[in-house]
């Protein structure tokens, strides 16, 4: 199917919504920008006219109710692809199903090392380095039922020195997830993707 109509998942500041925003080469759109409590990346979506939308989760009386409405605010937006930008509510086996192969995540490590429950933001780099780690990353990936479990679409390593700080380790990281996620959204809305079982490879 066409993909021309993106939706954008946050819950924080929203860097790498506003990476997608800026670049210039991919051919969808991005006309929905959705989080799950308030959250910078709104203004973000607000700046560039795109319509924001909170669903704060602590509004619903529980998560049934709002994984209800995050589907229905995506089907009723005729969204056709999903790009988690720093997404911190799991996504509901249903949702994951109706847009299969379809949604993208981007995690500030080499999945699969510090990655699922509990990692995410500034834990994961603070994981790294109380590990002694030499080298972390960022990867690019699809979702899929379970938690950063999806194939890895494109993934660059970074290396841990020897005074880096969680703040200075995430800060170089999330350079190369500004540059490797709008890079997979382009590859997607093309059908360049090509999955076969875990693997991923980029078709011209
Ligand atoms: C990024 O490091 C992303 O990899 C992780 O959460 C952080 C979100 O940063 N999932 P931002 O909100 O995109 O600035």
């Amino acid at each position: 199917m066409r993909i021309e109509r993106l939706a954008v998942l946050a819950s924080g500041g929203g860097s790498n919504l506003q990476a997608l925003l800026d670049s210039k080469d991919i051919p969808a759109k991005i006309t929905l920008v959705l989080t799950d409590r308030p959250a910078y990346a709104l203004e973000r979506a607000k700046a560039g006219e795109i319509e924001a939308v909170c669903l704060d989760r602590r509004s619903f009386a529980d998560k049934a109710e709002f994984n209800q409405r995050l589907l229905d605010k995506l089907i009723e937006a005729r969204i056709d692809a999903i790009v988690l930008a720093g997404y911190l509510s799991i996504l509901d086996a249903r949702l994951v199903e109706r847009f299969a192969g379809r949604i993208l995540n981007v995690h500030p490590s080499l999945i699969p090392s510090f990655c699922g429950m509990g990692y995410y933001g500034l834990k994961v780099h603070q994981a790294v380095l109380d590990y002694g780690c030499k080298l972390t990353g960022a990867t690019v990936h699809f979702v899929d039922a379970g938690a950063d479990t999806g194939p890895i679409i494109f993934q660059k390593s970074v290396e841990v020195l020897p005074n880096d700080t969680p703040e200075s380790l995430q800060a170089r990281v999330l350079k190369f997830e500004h540059a490797l996620l709008p890079l997979a959204v382009k590859l997607l809305a093309e059908g360049r993707l090509k999955v076969e079982g875990r693997r991923v490879t980029v078709v011209d």
